[in-house]
């Protein structure tokens, strides 16, 4: 278990919402979901210690980029510690809402794929919807956004994606919904937008 991860539960239970870190099976599961040789942008909510962001890393393609966004400024320094040698990866001391802000800001193309293991369920209800409309701004078309979660209430808000697939995962504890949803790709007959080499990353920023 990571002690940073339990010592910033005791100070902050509600917003870290977990005692241990997500499981290798559930890792590899959520992992699975991704289609790396077509990746390019992928972001992540609340990566906490770094479980999913270490094996997100390991997988993707070395041109793509990966945008962490933690709220917990301990946790945080230490992502920015353990990616202190890949350029790919970007830690955001930041609220999970800032995404499109920050993609806008570093001239970053829309995500193919984001990841969240935010305690989405204890959201009010309206930051809930805020938050979903700006994952689905933030994901290119074509794009999926992937969460595990202990309940799948998520599915009632999330009405404007377009598919979702959902299963539940028993190799973790607790044992977590998996829900992908996906973003329609109405510009390219539902194609996956990184697929035909279709979204370049914009031009790198000095930030
Ligand atoms: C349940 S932990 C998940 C940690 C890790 N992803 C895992 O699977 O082990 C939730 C994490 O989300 C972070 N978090 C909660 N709300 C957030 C928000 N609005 N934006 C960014 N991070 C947030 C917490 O600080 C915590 O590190």
């Amino acid at each position: 278990m990571s002690v940073l991860f339990f010592k910033r539960f005791l100070q902050r239970p509600f917003q870290i919402a977990s005692i241990v870190p997500s499981s290798k099976a559930l890792v590899e599961r959520v992992a699975e979901k991704i289609d790396f040789d077509c990746a390019r942008v992928i972001a992540e909510y609340g990566p906490g210690e770094g479980v999913h962001s270490r094996e997100i890393a390991r997988r993707m393609r070395p041109d793509a980029k990966l945008l962490l966004f933690e709220l917990d400024a301990a946790l945080s320094r230490d992502l920015q510690r353990q990616f202190a040698g890949d350029p790919r990866v970007l830690v955001c001391n930041a609220d999970a809402f800032t995404l499109p802000d920050e993609l806008a800001r570093r001239r970053i193309a829309p995500c193919d794929y984001i990841v969240s293991g935010i305690p989405f369920s204890i959201l009010e209800i309206n930051k809930k919807r805020d938050l979903l409309q700006k994952t689905h701004q933030a994901l290119h078309p074509g794009g999926s956004f992937i969460i595990y979660q202990v309940t799948n209430e998520l599915k009632q808000h999330a009405t404007f994606f377009d598919e979702t697939e959902s299963e539940y995962f028993l190799q973790n504890i607790p044992p977590m919904f998996i829900t992908v949803f996906h973003k329609a790709n109405t510009r390219n007959g539902g194609e996956h937008p990184a697929r035909n080499g279709a979204v370049p990353l914009a031009a790198p920023t000095t930030s």
